[in-house]
């Protein structure tokens, strides 16, 4: 970061200028940095670049341009960058930047093979660039919550975390372009679970050793109406009113993820858990229920206003609970939790401050999500799951 003075913004990049890319701004209205620069394939989408973050913005098609580009004093032009390109491409984009010295925000899924995940977190020991996972939910007020009436000790020791999770937007978000193929996403076990892994390990506070999962493609296979809909991103589609989700229209020419999906695991610390995914539900939130030793919770609803209830006295059923917590912030999504990662973001890259998100849990997610999906497709069979290593882990 040698080419900007000490407390003037920093210089930020953006690699992939699709519907993610939004989350970058949130580094220019606290102050901390502006968009110099963005590197995209699509000429449609180095084209909104200007609209989305100002006229001015240097725009490159590849990534390694990017890196190359110099500024006056013979430097990099960026101090730090967002990775918000699709799932498939982090691993390289990542791995050349760390390596260029320039530290980097990657949006979750870290990758979507363990090889890929490993090696970024190696290209960040190697380089010492500060690498950064974009685990927002760790951020997420309804998230936050659970975790501090467990570290309270409200429910004793945890022992078992159980997360259904209704992904209701499911076709519109997941069904009509990339996220849909095996090639670009794996799964959207790992895709779209890598949160809930993640919040379940860190919850249950430790990380998935056996996995076996369950789920196939049940229902977007059989709708024929498909289109490449490279052409424009996701909020240009997205309509409610696609209702009963076998009415939906103009999915991906290829789709050969589940659209169904269930994981159990069993934890490192005697943990047990499971995560289960649909995505085709009429609504649309998380529902976790995490239990101890001496008690559980379980929340109703994931954004403001949602409560947890906790049960820590014998009952039969009780739905009110001993205690009720309201969650504050995340109105209607997770703006707050965008916001407080990206802050958490740029404390952690110009001062190495401490942070909630966690480059090897990130890994560790995508190691569980992928043996579970191998699983799933190899008959259930039980996978382990291999442990980080221990060495490089200590360096991230
Ligand atoms: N943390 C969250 O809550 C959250 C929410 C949404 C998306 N995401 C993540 O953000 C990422 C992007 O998702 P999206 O929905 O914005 O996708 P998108 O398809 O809307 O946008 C991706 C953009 O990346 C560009 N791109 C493709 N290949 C590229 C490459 N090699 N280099 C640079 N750009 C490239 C595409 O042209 C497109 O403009 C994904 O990894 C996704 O998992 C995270």
């Amino acid at each position: 970061m040698s080419s900007t003075e000490a407390g003037s913004p920093l210089r930020l990049a953006v690699i992939g200028v699709g519907a993610r890319s939004y989350i970058a701004s949130h580094a220019v209205d606290s102050g901390s940095g502006t968009i110099v620069a963005v590197a995209d394939p699509s000429s449609a989408a180095r084209e909104r670049a200007a609209e989305q973050f100002g006229a001015g913005i240097a725009t490159f098609a590849s990534h390694r341009d990017l890196i190359d580009a110099r500024d006056a004093q013979g430097g990099s032009i960026v101090d730090a960058a967002f990775v918000t390109s699709p799932d498939h491409t982090h691993a390289e984009i990542a791995i050349d930047l760390l390596r260029a010295g320039i530290p980097v925000y990657v949006e979750k899924p870290l990758a979507i093979s363990l090889d890929d995940a490993d090696a970024i977190l190696a290209a960040a020991a190697e380089s010492g660039t500060r690498l950064y996972v974009g685990h927002n939910m760790r951020h997420m007020a309804v998230v936050t919550l659970m975790r501090d009436i467990i570290q309270r000790g409200e429910i004793g020791e945890v022992k078992a975390v159980w997360c259904r999770h209704f992904v209701g937007n499911g076709g519109d978000y997941y069904f009509k372009d990339w996220h849909a193929e095996r090639a670009k996403s794996n799964g959207l076990l790992l895709q779209k679970g890598a949160h809930d892994i993640d919040i379940i390990h860190w919850l249950a506070g430790g990380y998935s050793e056996l996995v076996t999962g369950m789920g196939g493609l049940s229902l977007y296979g059989d709708i024929t109406d498909r289109r490449d809909n490279s052409d424009r991103t996701m909020p240009e589609w997205f309509s409610l009113d696609a209702w009963p989700p076998l009415s939906q229209t103009e999915l991906n020419p290829v789709i050969d993820v589940e659209d169904i999906s269930m994981v159990s695991m069993r934890l490192d610390n005697g943990v047990y858990a499971s995560y289960q995914q649909c995505h085709y539900t009429p609504d649309y939130w998380r529902n976790y229920t995490v239990i101890g030793t001496e008690g559980r919770l379980e929340n109703f609803g994931d954004t403001d206003g949602a409560v947890v209830r906790v049960w820590n006295t014998r009952t039969t059923y009780d739905p009110a609970g001993d205690a009720e917590y309201r969650v504050n912030g995340d109105e209607r999504g997770h703006r707050d939790a965008d916001r407080l990662t990206v802050d958490e973001f740029i404390r952690f890259i110009t001062d190495g401050s401490e942070t909630e998100t966690s480059a090897v849990a990130a890994r560790n997610a995508v190691a569980t999500a992928v043996a579970a999906t191998e699983s799933i497709r190899d008959g259930s069979r039980p996978i382990a799951v291999p442990a980080v290593d221990e060495h490089v882990a200590t360096l991230v």
